[in-house]
């Protein structure tokens, strides 16, 4: 029989959340992620909707966890105590994990902190990375964690070129993620576009207040099924008492939630709001935290981009161009300098963007 363990931290799961706006999926994240938090694993928290809300593990009004906070080198930060640690995102990703393991950090990453494009490109590449980086490094338990993922995965990013990369970046680590000790939880106001393409990922669906027809059709059966249960139950414990056991999924408490297995199993369960404070639409992160940031200007992001980095990116480009026109294959290629195959591809094709980009310019 299938785990009827929520929450299986000896497992490397796949957890969505699907419910309307404000029906409690994010408060369910962060509260699965204290809980994995609690039990030793690496929580990496991704993707908000650039309103610092996965930052607010480290504000001061309840229960605080420290982060590390990743940011682009043109944006400056400064920590107001040792609650936030910034890290450039340039840091190897295998130092960045081992210091929130050591230091019991969470791994944050904020769309709020990017300009344009910069951040998917971030994003896509630390998915990319992280599995490997994993097995060969840091050998520790991973949670992801990414709100909002119909944003990231499917429509937003049609407004930016990104899009393919991060899409394949996102799809690639939920498939590979299990192999390398690495489970993640996303959250979606819908699951019907993204279903189809992930559904054998997930091992748990958690379906918050949501109108029925937003179910996926393979999700259909719970609705009837509920309705079924409840009417059932009605016959012997009264309707008002079958109501608060079996309620509509379109009547959910912020706090309730339908868990579905895999197999079909489903049962109604709780959660409690996380014990940091959860982010409230009036509260701003910047006052709550005492996190002060600043882009810098133009010149200044200049000088910050380390112009090692980027002779040594040039280098690379062309070394790779070079073999390219000997014939040799991405793979190839990749093997020769010790970089995947889609490495290979996606320094390449982000040299083009960025050609493409600074010939548009004026
Ligand atoms: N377990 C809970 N117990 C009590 N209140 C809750 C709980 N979960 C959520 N809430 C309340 O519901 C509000 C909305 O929750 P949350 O931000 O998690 O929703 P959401 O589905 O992520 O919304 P959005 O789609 O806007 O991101 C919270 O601000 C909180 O007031
Ligand atoms: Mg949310």
């Amino acid at each position: 029989m299938a785990s009827r363990i929520l929450l299986d931290t000896n497992r490397y799961l796949g957890i969505a959340v699907m419910g309307m706006r404000d029906s409690g999926k994010s408060a369910f994240l962060e509260w699965a992620g204290e809980q994995y938090y609690h039990h030793g694993w690496i929580i990496c928290d991704l993707f908000d909707a650039g309103d610092y809300e996965n930052l607010f593990w480290c504000v001061k009004d309840r229960k605080r966890y420290p982060i590390l906070l990743l940011h682009p080198r043109y944006v400056s930060v400064e920590a107001p105590d040792d609650y936030v640690k910034p890290v450039p995102d340039d840091t190897r990703l295998s130092q960045v994990l081992r210091e929130a393991d050591e230091e019991r950090r969470v791994v944050c990453l904020s769309p709020g902190f990017y300009r344009g494009e910069d951040y998917w490109e971030t994003l896509a590449r630390i998915l990319w990375v992280l599995p490997e980086v994993n097995r060969d490094q840091v050998k520790r338990n991973i949670l992801v964690l990414l709100r909002e993922s119909s944003n990231i995965a499917f429509s937003h990013l049609r407004i930016y070129r990104a899009e393919s990369q991060t899409r394949k970046a996102i799809l690639r680590f939920m498939r590979v993620s299990r192999h390398y000790r690495t489970g993640f939880i996303f959250d979606a106001q819908r699951l019907t576009d993204i279903y189809k393409a992930i559904r054998v990922l997930i091992d748990r669906i958690i379906v918050k207040k949501t109108p029925p027809y937003t179910l996926p059709d393979e999700l259909q059966f719970i609705h009837r099924s509920i309705e079924e249960r409840r009417a059932q139950a009605a016959q012997t414990i009264g309707m008002d008492n079958a109501w608060r056991l079996y309620p509509p999924i379109s009547a959910l408490y912020p706090h309730e939630f339908y868990a579905v297995w895999p197999d079909g199993f489903f049962t109604k369960l709780t959660n409690p709001l996380p014990s940091f404070r959860h982010k409230q639409p009036e509260d701003s992160f910047t006052e709550l935290s005492g996190v002060r940031f600043t882009f810098k200007q133009p010149a200044q992001q200049q000088q910050a981009v380390k112009p090692d980095r980027e002779a040594r990116r040039l280098e690379r480009v062309s070394t790779i161009m070079a073999l390219k026109q000997k014939g040799l294959s991405y793979e190839e290629i990749g093997r020769q300098l010790g970089i995947s195959k889609s490495a290979v591809a996606m320094t390449l094709k982000r040299f083009t963007q960025r050609q493409l980009a600074a010939s548009a310019s004026p």
